[in-house]
């Protein structure tokens, strides 16, 4: 079945996300082994990367990914960082100068360069849409975008197979990503291979559901007949008592390892004996024992070596499945002694050498399975456990260069060292420290990476270790923890968390003499209270963060506040020449300190405040050269906010296939950087201009896809917007009842101080009544609405307001009085220099002549 899906793959040109589940020892690397060397005899040889992923340390997301490509840019781990780098930037443009250009492949290089640890990605917001309400805040990295161009550019040049083993120690953002990669789809031969045990449905019984092309099989346990044959083969054709063989098939339930290491017990233990050409039963004839499980059995193995092979298998567990020499030295062995005991376990099939080791000049070895170490780790005593991390970590420090790339490791080591010693009853508050440290790193560069939910762990956990520890009266550290959880999960659309958290900063700071920190929390203060739809308190917590940042001259932090004013006075207060001069100052600081990335965003906004102030020109103007400042600086997100801000300008002023062009561009970078809710927005935006050009059915097919999208994403499936665009579409077939549902379930769907959009929102569900007939409450919202808009300085919706005013009188057969709102109308669309919208209003007024006698 696999090779029938890998020719699959091939035939079609697509790829496959397959899923191999089974237990441990079942025998799922062994059949993706032999499917592999199977394929690689056959006329079309793929390329095949593997990556494992590590059964402990928080923030190791990426580490198969590394692995992976490690092997493709044949990096060893001795190379220096800037050999990393030539080598990653030969072999990204090898395979995707040709396909992409050799601008997108050094953005690609660059993307990748995160995975193994070359530079922080900048971190990547994503543009918030003041208009969009619950649509904003998600978020992506370039890496996903630079990977998935990578594998396609890879996979057109020949068929590619990524093998995952031990999927089911991975981390979210790895198995999101994985799905991300199956459901974009690469339309070229890739066969992504998952082998997991089956805690991984257990944790997402969902995983790979939204993929088109996913598979999931589970590997059934060896038949009796096949159990016999294995043991048989085993034991090289020679004969081995049929009560042995039977008791074993009973008590192995057809998994291959426990058959394996069963003969081995028995044979170690020198209960099954050489006599001959087979194999005699030396011990009791009646007490053919075997341990119950397989982690049994390896106990039993353990149990029968001398101790100092015992010491080295611990030792070596301690490090996980892969271990050094040195690492094993480090804990005390003389290398002598510890070289001889290695030698047994060689020979015992306990563990094996690796040709090459990941460490310069180390004798690198792993266990021949993943439960070895684990049940290894088990036996060795909580006591000593601690001693042993520390010194495993000291040791990894020690080797310069990795120390950095181990980083996560060093973090998980770290904290472990802690935890046994606190487990023993001692606060350890040094180990505690160092712990906090390596932590905190690690949860940067997870940040770094955008992978929020582990960033988010880690800052949990350095914040239990300071608590468990007895560090409370560290003040400072309390408060840099705090801010750097803030900084975190202030993305993660949790308010109540960072409103709690800066809190406790803002009680303590002050009198730490910690105003920089202080600053920050206000900033992040002003973050969730506007995500909750607190005006005021936004408002003056940017107040404070502002003053406390001019005076410590900090200019990042003045722009983020100036930044975060604009949008909470446009989003909230709906003022936008408050927004647009807050956004211009922003722009300075920005501009001041050369951070790119913030003019280019923050001109997005500028831009998209412009748009609905009605200021089309000078919009289009900041957007074009936002798109290029974007483009620039990879800051793809803003690009694809320019983009859509450029579709909406085109729109408006009538150019129809620039503003189709337009939309389509933001929605393929959108799903290009796996921001789904970016796409359904630019979508709606597509239905709505679809809809204008009466378009029916390809404006509903839009908002269809907007929908999908959303939901794929997580979120509700319909927003206030997109529902009355739905209205709007039900309206224009003559669908009234479904017309009305929409928008009544628009305005149930607006939050309660978003007013500008009651207003908009009103004035559909008005348009609605007045083609019911149901003229008193249909002038009832319209007065609503416009009451509001008036005075607002929404001048575009405004005008499309009056428009559906002044459509309504007339179905109303109220002309004389649509006359004087559709010239108003037409008035205001003239001055914005919507030329389109301006004729569509003639045409109401004064309608054309074969349409007037009806
Ligand atoms: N069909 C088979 N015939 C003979 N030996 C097998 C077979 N399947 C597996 N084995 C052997 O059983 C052992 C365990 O198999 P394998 O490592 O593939 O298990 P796994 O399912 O990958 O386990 P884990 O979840 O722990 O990674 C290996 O030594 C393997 O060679
Ligand atoms: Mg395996």
């Amino acid at each position: 079945m696999l090779l029938a899906m890998y020719r699959h793959t091939l035939e079609n040109r697509q790829h496959h996300l397959v899923a191999l589940i089974g237990p441990a020892g079942i025998g799922k690397t062994r059949l993706a082994e032999e499917v592999l060397d199977a394929v690689s005899r056959g006329r079309t040889p793929p390329t095949i990367l593997r990556g494992r992923c590590p059964a402990y340390g928080d923030g190791l997301t990426f580490w198969p990914l590394a692995e992976m490509l490690e092997q493709e840019c044949q990096i060893s781990q001795s190379d220096s960082p800037a050999v990393v780098a030539e080598k990653l930037s030969a072999a990204v443009d090898r395979v995707c100068a040709p396909r992409l250009g050799p601008e997108d492949s050094r953005a690609v290089a660059a993307g990748l360069g995160v995975l193994l640890a070359l530079e922080s990605a900048e971190r990547r917001v994503s543009l918030p849409d003041p208009r969009e309400g619950d649509d904003a805040g998600s978020a992506s990295t370039t890496l996903f975008q630079s990977l998935r161009k990578f594998l396609k550019a890879k996979a057109e040049s020949g068929p590619l197979i990524l093998l995952f083993e031990d999927l089911h120690w991975a981390e979210e953002s790895l198995l999101d990503l994985l799905e991300q990669l199956g459901a974009r789809g690469t339309d070229a031969p890739l066969l992504i291979l998952c082998l997991a045990r089956p805690e991984l449905l257990e944790r997402r019984p969902t995983w790979g559901q939204h993929v088109r092309n996913y598979a999931t099989m589970s590997l059934s346990p060896l038949s009796t007949e096949q159990s016999h044959q294995l043991i048989t083969e085993l034991l090289k054709g020679e004969s081995i008592p049929p009560d042995v063989r039977l008791r074993i098939q009973a008590k192995t339930e057809g998994n291959p390892f426990f058959i394996g290491e069963t003969l081995r017990m028995l044979i170690d233990n020198r209960h099954l004996v050489r006599d001959g050409g087979g194999w005699r039963w030396s011990g009791d004839p009646v007490d053919i024992r075997i341990p119950d499980t397989v982690h049994g059995i390896i106990l039993s193995r353990i149990d029968l070596l001398s101790p100092l092979e015992r010491r080295v298998v611990q030792d070596g567990s301690v490090a996980g499945r892969v271990f050094w020499l040195g690492s094993i030295t480090a804990m005390g062995l003389p290398a002598a002694e510890a070289q001889a005991a290695l030698e047994r376990l060689l020979d015992l099939d306990l563990v094996e050498e690796h040709a090459s080791s990941t460490v310069a000049g180390e004798r690198e070895y792993a266990f021949t399975h993943a439960l070895i170490p684990e049940v290894a780790y088990g036996t060795l005593p909580k006591t000593m456990r601690s001693a042993k991390h520390l010194k495993f970590a000291g040791w990894l420090e020690g080797i310069a260069h990795y120390a950095d790339e181990f980083l996560e490791v060093l973090a998980h080591h770290y904290d472990d060292a802690w935890r046994y010693r606190f487990e023993t009853g001692e606060e350890a508050q040094d180990t505690a420290r160092k712990a906090i440290q390596t932590i905190r790193r690690a949860s940067a560069r997870a940040k770094a990476r955008w992978t929020l939910p582990e960033a988010r762990r880690l800052c949990d956990r350095a914040l239990r270790i300071l608590h468990s520890a007895g560090l409370d009266a560290d003040v400072p550290l309390l408060l840099e923890l705090l801010t750097d959880r803030c900084e975190v999960v202030k993305w993660l659309d949790v308010p109540d968390v960072v409103l709690e958290d800066t809190q406790r900063v803002v009680d303590m700071a002050a009198p730490a003499g910690r105003e920089d920190l202080l600053a920050r929390a206000w900033l992040n203060r002003a973050f969730a209270a506007n995500d909750r739809g607190r005006l005021h308190e936004a408002e003056e917590a940017l107040q404070r963060a502002e003053t406390l940042f001019r005076s410590l001259g900090d200019r990042q932090g003045e722009a983020e506040t100036l930044e975060m004013l604009g949008f909470t006075t446009e989003d909230l207060r709906g003022k936008l020449t408050a927004a647009g001069e807050a956004y211009r100052q922003a722009l300075q600081r920005y501009g001041e300190i050369s951070n790119a990335q913030g003019v280019a965003r923050t001109s997005v906004r500028l831009g998209r405040c412009l748009v609905n102030a009605g200021e089309i020109h000078r919009a289009e103007q900041l957007l074009a050269g936002a798109l290029q400042l974007a483009r620039q600086s990879h800051e793809r997100i803003s690009e694809a906010g320019a983009v859509v801000g450029l579709a909406i300008v085109a729109h408006l002023t009538g150019k129809s296939p620039a503003a189709l062009d337009r939309y389509q561009e933001a929605i393929a970078i959108y799903l290009e950087l796996g921001d789904l809710m970016g796409a359904a927005s630019a979508h709606r935006h597509l239905g709505m201009h679809h809809l204008r050009m009466g378009a029916i059915d390809e404006a509903e097919a839009a908002f269809q896809r907007a929908r999908t999208l959303r939901a794929e994403y997580g979120a509700r499936s319909e927003s206030a917007v997109l529902l009355r665009g739905l209205a709007e579409a039900s309206l224009a077939r003559g669908d009234l009842l479904q017309a009305a549902e929409y928008a009544e379930e628009a305005m149930r769907a607006v939050s309660d101080f978003d007013q500008l959009a009651k207003a908009t929102h009103g004035v559909t569900l008005a348009r609605v009544r007045a083609s019911q007939g149901r003229e008193a409450e249909a002038e009832r919202l319209f007065e609503a609405g416009l009451k509001l808009l008036e005075p607002s300085e929404y001048v575009v919706d405004l005008a499309l307001a009056l428009l559906k005013y002044g459509e309504a009188l007339l179905v109303l057969k109220r002309r004389d009085r649509a006359s004087p709102v559709l010239r108003r109308a037409r008035e205001l669309f003239a001055g914005m220099g919507c030329a389109f919208f301006a004729r569509e209003v003639d045409a109401r007024i004064a309608p054309p002549v074969h349409s007037a006698g009806s």
